[in-house]
């Protein structure tokens, strides 16, 4: 699988991961634009907006109190902890679109969460915010100043944070190698990363199952699920 790349990648110093859900699909987390696709069933622009929000804020709490349930019962999947253990042979960063907080229950420490998280919790006007572990039994959730509280996450048409936005960049613009694994990268800004990655003559790996708008780009690409490459990823690079 990663023969041809083998002395490439030999002496890198500094590697980015950049996630989609395809790297939760392994556990049992359905991805949006896949064959599973949580869109199938859902109209995302009814769902994850502050307009679908204002105007059905129980339908919208319905579909996120069921995505809460998924999320604390899933576990992360071979892939996360793949990722976690590189730590302890290369500087990693992981730059992901998830909102399932699975990087990080798999041991990752360098973690952005480009668009939130979905075990977050803020107000929808003060600055209230908090993880909350514990599912709503009415919704949609006030804060105790009489609003609406809303999952901490990033829906369309709203800014990603700046901070974690302007951090992600830097890292994108200084890694040597960057792996892409489970995103169909239709979303921005997160799909312009490689770009940074490639400006700064990085090596872009893309691991999916399925072709993406930017596997032509890509120095390699291994048509393989997560769970199953980045272990054999992994033991490539400590040989190393
Ligand atoms: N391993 C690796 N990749 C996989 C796997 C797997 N087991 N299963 C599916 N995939 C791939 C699919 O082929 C697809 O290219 O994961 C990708 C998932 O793409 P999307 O469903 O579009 O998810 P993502 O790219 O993360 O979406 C980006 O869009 O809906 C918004 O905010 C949401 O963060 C999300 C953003």
């Amino acid at each position: 699988m990663f023969e041809t790349i083998k002395d490439q990648i030999g002496d890198v110093k500094k590697i980015i991961f950049v996630t989609g859900a395809g790297i939760s699909q392994e556990s049992g987390i359905p991805t949006f634009r896949g064959k599973d696709g949580l869109w199938r069933n859902y109209d995302a622009m009814k769902l994850a907006t502050i307009d679908a929000f204002y105007e059905n804020p129980k339908l919208v709490w319905e579909w996120y109190n069921e995505r809460r349930k998924n999320v604390f019962a899933a576990h992360p999947n071979q892939g996360h902890k793949a990722i976690a253990e590189l730590e302890k042979y290369a500087k990693v960063m992981v730059l992901t679109q998830n909102i399932d907080g699975l990087h990080q229950k798999a041991g990752s420490t360098e973690v952005l969460e480009l668009h939130g998280s979905i075990i977050k919790i803020k107000c929808s006007v003060c600055d209230f915010r908090d993880e909350i572990l514990t599912e709503f039994s009415e919704i949609p959730p006030l804060c105790n100043c009489g609003n609406m509280l809303r999952p901490d996450v990033v829906w369309f048409g709203e800014p990603l944070p700046q901070n974690v936005w302007q951090k992600a960049i830097v890292s994108a613009s200084e890694c040597d190698l960057m792996v892409i694994v489970g995103t169909s990268l239709v979303v921005s800004p997160a799909n312009t990363l490689p770009i940074y990655a490639k400006q700064n003559n990085a090596l872009l790996i893309e691991i999916n199952p399925e072709r993406t708008e930017m596997s032509s780009d890509m120095d390699l690409t291994i048509r393989s699920t997560s769970a199953l490459a980045l272990p054999k990823f992994i033991s490539v690079l400590k040989e190393n």
